[in-house]
Protein backbone atom coordinates (compact mmCIF):
# COMPACT_ATOMS: atom_id res chain seq x y z
CA UNK A 1 0.00 0.00 0.00
CA UNK A 2 2.86 2.55 0.81
CA UNK A 3 3.84 1.58 -3.07
CA UNK A 4 0.60 2.64 -4.13
CA UNK A 5 1.56 6.46 -5.46
CA UNK A 6 -1.52 7.15 -7.14
CA UNK A 7 -3.21 6.83 -3.41
CA UNK A 8 -0.45 8.72 -1.99
CA UNK A 9 -0.41 11.87 -3.88
CA UNK A 10 -4.13 12.10 -3.02
CA UNK A 11 -3.39 12.38 0.55
CA UNK A 12 0.19 13.70 0.72
CA UNK A 13 -1.29 16.91 -1.02
CA UNK A 14 -3.93 17.46 1.08
CA UNK A 15 -2.15 16.77 4.17
CA UNK A 16 0.28 19.29 2.96
CA UNK A 17 -2.01 21.83 2.58
CA UNK A 18 -3.84 21.20 6.00
CA UNK A 19 -1.49 19.94 8.60
CA UNK A 20 1.09 23.43 9.11
CA UNK A 21 0.18 24.66 12.90
CA UNK A 22 -3.05 22.14 13.34
CA UNK A 23 -3.93 19.50 16.29
CA UNK A 24 -4.36 16.04 14.06
CA UNK A 25 -6.06 12.68 14.97
CA UNK A 26 -5.08 10.30 12.13
CA UNK A 27 -7.35 7.24 12.51
CA UNK A 28 -6.27 4.00 11.31
CA UNK A 29 -2.55 4.85 11.31
CA UNK A 30 -1.38 1.23 10.31
CA UNK A 31 2.55 0.12 11.59
CA UNK A 32 4.42 2.86 9.26
CA UNK A 33 2.58 5.76 11.10
CA UNK A 34 2.50 7.31 7.20
CA UNK A 35 0.23 10.08 7.25
CA UNK A 36 0.70 11.14 11.02
CA UNK A 37 4.75 11.34 9.75
CA UNK A 38 3.60 13.12 6.61
CA UNK A 39 1.43 15.88 9.06
CA UNK A 40 4.48 16.77 11.24
CA UNK A 41 7.16 16.98 8.75
CA UNK A 42 3.89 19.56 7.27
CA UNK A 43 3.93 21.74 10.29
CA UNK A 44 1.43 19.86 12.35
CA UNK A 45 1.45 21.21 15.99
CA UNK A 46 0.77 17.95 17.42
CA UNK A 47 -0.75 14.49 16.56
CA UNK A 48 -2.84 11.59 18.27
CA UNK A 49 -2.75 8.42 15.92
CA UNK A 50 -5.47 5.52 16.99
CA UNK A 51 -4.53 1.95 15.51
CA UNK A 52 -6.92 -1.10 16.63
CA UNK A 53 -4.19 -3.60 15.48
CA UNK A 54 -1.86 -4.73 18.38
CA UNK A 55 1.01 -5.43 16.67
CA UNK A 56 0.81 -2.55 14.29
CA UNK A 57 0.14 0.00 17.16
CA UNK A 58 3.33 -0.97 19.01
CA UNK A 59 5.39 -0.35 16.03
CA UNK A 60 4.24 3.10 15.13
CA UNK A 61 4.95 3.82 18.84
CA UNK A 62 8.00 2.72 18.34
CA UNK A 63 8.15 4.95 15.04
CA UNK A 64 6.86 8.09 16.83
CA UNK A 65 9.38 8.26 19.56
CA UNK A 66 12.40 7.51 17.27
CA UNK A 67 11.08 10.01 14.62
CA UNK A 68 8.73 12.71 16.08
CA UNK A 69 9.49 12.40 19.73
CA UNK A 70 7.26 14.53 21.76
CA UNK A 71 4.65 15.15 18.62
CA UNK A 72 3.20 11.92 17.93
CA UNK A 73 1.33 10.13 20.68
CA UNK A 74 0.18 6.40 19.26
CA UNK A 75 -2.72 5.01 21.01
CA UNK A 76 -3.80 1.39 20.27
CA UNK A 77 -7.90 0.73 20.17
CA UNK A 78 -10.61 1.48 18.07
CA UNK A 79 -11.32 4.71 17.61
CA UNK A 80 -14.92 4.40 18.36
CA UNK A 81 -14.03 2.72 21.58
CA UNK A 82 -11.32 5.17 22.55
CA UNK A 83 -11.25 8.66 24.48
CA UNK A 84 -8.89 11.33 24.04
CA UNK A 85 -8.29 14.55 26.10
CA UNK A 86 -8.40 17.29 23.59
CA UNK A 87 -10.62 17.35 20.19
CA UNK A 88 -8.78 17.99 16.93
CA UNK A 89 -9.10 20.03 13.95
CA UNK A 90 -7.67 17.70 11.33
CA UNK A 91 -8.77 14.23 10.61
CA UNK A 92 -7.04 11.75 8.64
CA UNK A 93 -8.23 8.17 7.57
CA UNK A 94 -7.37 6.00 5.35
CA UNK A 95 -10.08 3.51 6.33
CA UNK A 96 -11.63 3.49 2.48
CA UNK A 97 -12.62 0.27 1.22
CA UNK A 98 -12.83 -0.69 -2.14
CA UNK A 99 -16.55 -0.12 -1.81
CA UNK A 100 -15.92 3.10 -0.12
CA UNK A 101 -17.37 3.16 3.03
CA UNK A 102 -17.14 -0.98 2.76
CA UNK A 103 -14.27 -0.64 5.65
CA UNK A 104 -17.19 1.46 8.07
CA UNK A 105 -15.92 4.75 7.34
CA UNK A 106 -18.95 6.54 7.55
CA UNK A 107 -19.41 5.33 10.73
CA UNK A 108 -16.02 5.67 11.67
CA UNK A 109 -16.14 9.78 10.61
CA UNK A 110 -19.90 10.26 12.08
CA UNK A 111 -18.50 8.82 15.97
CA UNK A 112 -15.33 10.87 15.39
CA UNK A 113 -16.76 14.34 14.84
CA UNK A 114 -19.51 13.48 17.76
CA UNK A 115 -16.36 12.73 20.36
CA UNK A 116 -13.05 13.62 19.14
CA UNK A 117 -13.27 16.11 16.27
CA UNK A 118 -13.62 19.92 16.80
CA UNK A 119 -17.03 21.72 14.94
CA UNK A 120 -15.28 22.59 11.50
CA UNK A 121 -12.55 19.91 11.71
CA UNK A 122 -11.33 18.63 8.02
CA UNK A 123 -11.59 15.34 7.31
CA UNK A 124 -9.20 13.64 4.67
CA UNK A 125 -10.20 12.44 2.26
CA UNK A 126 -12.89 14.79 1.95
CA UNK A 127 -14.91 12.46 -0.54
CA UNK A 128 -15.32 9.08 -1.81
CA UNK A 129 -18.05 8.27 -4.25
CA UNK A 130 -18.59 5.02 -5.44
CA UNK A 131 -19.85 4.71 -9.01
CA UNK A 132 -21.32 1.37 -10.81
CA UNK A 133 -21.74 -0.02 -14.10
CA UNK A 134 -22.62 -3.18 -15.53
CA UNK A 135 -19.70 -5.81 -16.82
CA UNK A 136 -20.03 -9.13 -18.16
CA UNK A 137 -17.01 -10.86 -16.38
CA UNK A 138 -17.50 -14.19 -18.59
CA UNK A 139 -16.59 -12.28 -21.65
CA UNK A 140 -13.74 -9.90 -20.08
CA UNK A 141 -12.11 -13.77 -18.34
CA UNK A 142 -13.37 -16.21 -21.54
CA UNK A 143 -11.11 -18.90 -19.52
CA UNK A 144 -13.08 -18.69 -16.35
CA UNK A 145 -12.27 -16.16 -13.66
CA UNK A 146 -9.39 -17.33 -11.42
CA UNK A 147 -7.83 -15.93 -8.32
CA UNK A 148 -3.82 -14.68 -8.63
CA UNK A 149 -1.74 -16.73 -6.41
CA UNK A 150 -0.51 -14.54 -4.17
CA UNK A 151 -4.47 -13.84 -2.89
CA UNK A 152 -5.20 -17.35 -2.32
CA UNK A 153 -3.13 -17.52 1.17
CA UNK A 154 -5.40 -14.13 2.27
CA UNK A 155 -8.89 -16.28 0.88
CA UNK A 156 -7.62 -19.08 2.82
CA UNK A 157 -7.11 -17.23 6.59
CA UNK A 158 -10.22 -15.51 5.85
CA UNK A 159 -12.39 -18.47 5.53
CA UNK A 160 -9.88 -20.11 8.61
CA UNK A 161 -10.68 -16.81 10.79
CA UNK A 162 -14.20 -17.07 10.15
CA UNK A 163 -14.99 -20.71 11.18
CA UNK A 164 -16.57 -21.16 7.19
CA UNK A 165 -17.17 -20.45 3.76
CA UNK A 166 -18.85 -17.64 2.15
CA UNK A 167 -18.85 -15.79 -1.42
CA UNK A 168 -16.52 -13.34 -0.61
CA UNK A 169 -16.23 -9.82 -1.78
CA UNK A 170 -13.97 -10.30 -5.34
CA UNK A 171 -11.83 -7.36 -6.83
CA UNK A 172 -10.91 -7.75 -10.57
CA UNK A 173 -7.39 -6.15 -11.60
CA UNK A 174 -6.43 -4.90 -14.93
CA UNK A 175 -9.94 -3.43 -15.93
CA UNK A 176 -10.58 -0.23 -17.30
CA UNK A 177 -13.43 2.11 -18.63
CA UNK A 178 -13.51 -0.31 -21.63
CA UNK A 179 -14.83 -2.78 -19.70
CA UNK A 180 -18.09 -1.48 -18.68
CA UNK A 181 -20.96 -1.25 -20.65
CA UNK A 182 -23.71 0.84 -19.81
CA UNK A 183 -23.50 4.67 -18.35
CA UNK A 184 -22.19 4.95 -14.88
CA UNK A 185 -24.56 5.86 -11.55
CA UNK A 186 -24.12 6.23 -8.30
CA UNK A 187 -24.01 3.86 -5.41
CA UNK A 188 -22.80 5.84 -2.36
CA UNK A 189 -21.24 9.32 -2.19
CA UNK A 190 -19.34 10.23 1.64
CA UNK A 191 -18.51 13.93 1.67
CA UNK A 192 -16.98 13.87 5.00
CA UNK A 193 -16.65 18.05 4.97
CA UNK A 194 -20.13 18.58 3.70
CA UNK A 195 -22.06 16.18 6.88
CA UNK A 196 -23.37 14.27 3.22
CA UNK A 197 -23.40 10.64 3.75
CA UNK A 198 -25.36 8.84 1.68
CA UNK A 199 -24.69 4.97 1.26
CA UNK A 200 -28.58 4.20 -0.30
CA UNK A 201 -30.86 5.61 -3.47
CA UNK A 202 -31.34 4.80 -7.00
CA UNK A 203 -29.19 3.27 -9.82
CA UNK A 204 -29.68 3.81 -12.98
CA UNK A 205 -28.07 2.30 -15.82
CA UNK A 206 -28.24 2.78 -19.46
CA UNK A 207 -26.63 -0.11 -21.88
CA UNK A 208 -24.29 1.36 -24.21
CA UNK A 209 -23.01 -1.83 -25.97
CA UNK A 210 -24.97 -4.90 -26.89
CA UNK A 211 -23.99 -7.90 -25.42
CA UNK A 212 -24.23 -10.22 -21.72
CA UNK A 213 -24.21 -8.85 -18.21
CA UNK A 214 -23.78 -10.54 -15.92
CA UNK A 215 -22.69 -7.94 -12.90
CA UNK A 216 -21.87 -4.84 -11.76
CA UNK A 217 -18.53 -3.04 -11.44
CA UNK A 218 -18.21 -0.35 -8.66
CA UNK A 219 -14.98 1.84 -8.26
CA UNK A 220 -13.98 4.79 -6.58
CA UNK A 221 -13.99 8.57 -7.65
CA UNK A 222 -11.72 10.34 -4.32
CA UNK A 223 -10.63 13.61 -3.62
CA UNK A 224 -8.11 14.06 -0.42
CA UNK A 225 -9.86 17.77 -0.05
CA UNK A 226 -12.38 20.31 -1.54
CA UNK A 227 -11.03 21.70 -5.02
CA UNK A 228 -8.00 18.76 -5.10
CA UNK A 229 -7.69 16.47 -7.71
CA UNK A 230 -9.62 13.72 -8.07
CA UNK A 231 -8.79 9.84 -8.51
CA UNK A 232 -10.77 7.63 -10.26
CA UNK A 233 -9.91 4.05 -9.47
CA UNK A 234 -11.12 2.75 -12.83
CA UNK A 235 -8.93 4.96 -14.90
CA UNK A 236 -5.94 4.61 -12.63
CA UNK A 237 -4.74 1.32 -10.99
CA UNK A 238 -4.78 1.66 -7.46
CA UNK A 239 -4.71 -0.63 -4.16
CA UNK A 240 -8.75 0.25 -4.58
CA UNK A 241 -9.39 -2.48 -7.30
CA UNK A 242 -12.55 -1.99 -8.97
CA UNK A 243 -15.13 -4.69 -7.32
CA UNK A 244 -17.24 -7.41 -8.83
CA UNK A 245 -20.77 -7.79 -7.71
CA UNK A 246 -22.60 -10.22 -9.61
CA UNK A 247 -25.90 -9.93 -11.00
CA UNK A 248 -28.65 -12.30 -10.05
CA UNK A 249 -31.22 -13.07 -12.52
CA UNK A 250 -33.17 -15.88 -13.68
CA UNK A 251 -32.03 -15.70 -16.93
CA UNK A 252 -28.59 -14.60 -18.75
CA UNK A 253 -29.06 -11.27 -19.57
CA UNK A 254 -28.92 -10.18 -23.16
CA UNK A 255 -28.72 -6.24 -23.57
CA UNK A 256 -29.37 -3.63 -26.49
CA UNK A 257 -28.01 0.13 -26.20
CA UNK A 258 -31.17 2.25 -24.62
CA UNK A 259 -31.97 -1.40 -22.19
CA UNK A 260 -32.18 -0.44 -18.78
CA UNK A 261 -30.74 -1.90 -15.67
CA UNK A 262 -32.61 -0.07 -12.90
CA UNK A 263 -31.76 -0.80 -8.93
CA UNK A 264 -32.45 0.78 -5.52
CA UNK A 265 -29.64 0.24 -3.25
CA UNK A 266 -29.62 -0.14 0.30
CA UNK A 267 -26.72 -0.39 2.64
CA UNK A 268 -27.34 -1.70 6.29
CA UNK A 269 -24.70 -1.90 8.80
CA UNK A 270 -23.64 -5.64 9.91
CA UNK A 271 -23.96 -6.64 13.48
CA UNK A 272 -20.84 -5.11 14.58
CA UNK A 273 -22.74 -2.13 14.26
CA UNK A 274 -19.42 -0.33 10.99
CA UNK A 275 -19.21 -2.62 8.77
CA UNK A 276 -22.12 -1.74 5.95
CA UNK A 277 -23.86 -4.41 3.89
CA UNK A 278 -24.81 -3.48 0.27
CA UNK A 279 -27.40 -4.33 -1.23
CA UNK A 280 -29.40 -4.28 -4.98
CA UNK A 281 -32.77 -5.15 -6.19
CA UNK A 282 -34.73 -3.81 -9.31
CA UNK A 283 -35.20 -5.09 -13.10
CA UNK A 284 -33.60 -5.07 -16.44
CA UNK A 285 -36.03 -2.64 -18.04
CA UNK A 286 -36.11 -4.13 -22.06
CA UNK A 287 -36.67 -1.41 -24.89
CA UNK A 288 -39.23 -4.42 -26.12
CA UNK A 289 -41.10 -4.15 -22.73
CA UNK A 290 -39.80 -7.26 -21.12
CA UNK A 291 -38.70 -6.71 -17.67
CA UNK A 292 -36.32 -9.16 -15.76
CA UNK A 293 -36.19 -8.89 -11.88
CA UNK A 294 -32.41 -8.77 -11.13
CA UNK A 295 -30.78 -8.69 -7.66
CA UNK A 296 -27.37 -8.36 -6.39
CA UNK A 297 -25.33 -7.91 -2.70
CA UNK A 298 -22.14 -7.52 -1.36
CA UNK A 299 -21.96 -8.30 2.40
CA UNK A 300 -19.71 -8.16 4.64
CA UNK A 301 -20.58 -10.61 7.15
CA UNK A 302 -21.52 -15.03 6.53
CA UNK A 303 -23.32 -14.92 3.59
CA UNK A 304 -24.33 -17.91 1.48
CA UNK A 305 -21.93 -19.84 -0.41
CA UNK A 306 -21.76 -20.38 -4.14
CA UNK A 307 -24.33 -18.10 -4.86
CA UNK A 308 -23.22 -16.85 -8.07
CA UNK A 309 -21.89 -18.43 -11.24
CA UNK A 310 -18.55 -16.52 -10.61
CA UNK A 311 -18.22 -17.86 -6.33
CA UNK A 312 -19.58 -21.53 -8.04
CA UNK A 313 -16.51 -21.15 -10.52
CA UNK A 314 -13.90 -20.09 -7.91
CA UNK A 315 -14.48 -22.25 -5.10
CA UNK A 316 -16.90 -25.13 -6.49
CA UNK A 317 -16.21 -28.85 -6.30
CA UNK A 318 -15.29 -28.44 -10.09
CA UNK A 319 -13.63 -25.34 -9.55
CA UNK A 320 -10.26 -23.34 -9.64
CA UNK A 321 -10.39 -24.05 -5.94
C1 LIG B 1 -5.87 0.70 5.00
S1 LIG B 1 -4.92 0.70 6.42
C2 LIG B 1 -4.13 2.27 6.31
C3 LIG B 1 -2.80 2.35 7.01
C4 LIG B 1 -2.10 3.71 6.83
N1 LIG B 1 -2.84 4.77 7.45
C5 LIG B 1 -1.91 4.03 5.35
O1 LIG B 1 -2.70 4.81 4.82
O2 LIG B 1 -1.00 3.47 4.74
C6 LIG B 1 -6.16 0.98 7.62
C7 LIG B 1 -5.68 0.82 9.03
O3 LIG B 1 -6.71 1.32 9.89
C8 LIG B 1 -6.88 0.45 11.00
N2 LIG B 1 -8.25 0.74 11.44
C9 LIG B 1 -9.39 0.53 10.74
N3 LIG B 1 -10.45 1.03 11.40
C10 LIG B 1 -9.97 1.59 12.54
C11 LIG B 1 -10.57 2.28 13.64
N4 LIG B 1 -11.89 2.50 13.68
N5 LIG B 1 -9.77 2.70 14.64
C12 LIG B 1 -8.44 2.47 14.60
N6 LIG B 1 -7.82 1.83 13.59
C13 LIG B 1 -8.57 1.40 12.58
C14 LIG B 1 -6.56 -0.91 10.45
O4 LIG B 1 -6.14 -1.79 11.47
C15 LIG B 1 -5.44 -0.60 9.47
O5 LIG B 1 -4.18 -0.65 10.11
Amino acid sequence: MLADEPRNEVFREAIVRQAPGATVLEIGCGPDLFWSLCATDAGADRVVAIESLDDSARRAEKLARDRAPGLISVVPGLSTEVTLAERADLCIAEVVGCIGGSEGMARVIEDARERLLSPGAQVVPHRVHTLAATVCLADLMPDGPGMSESVVPYVESVFRSDGGFFDLRMCVGGIGYDAIRSTAGDVEDLRFNDGELRQSGELRLTASRPGGVDGLLLWLDLQGRRGGEHLDTLATQTNWLPVYVPLLAGEQLSLVPGDVVELQVSCELSTDGVHPEYRFAGTVRHADGRRVPVTAESLYGRSAFRQSPLHEALFGADGAR
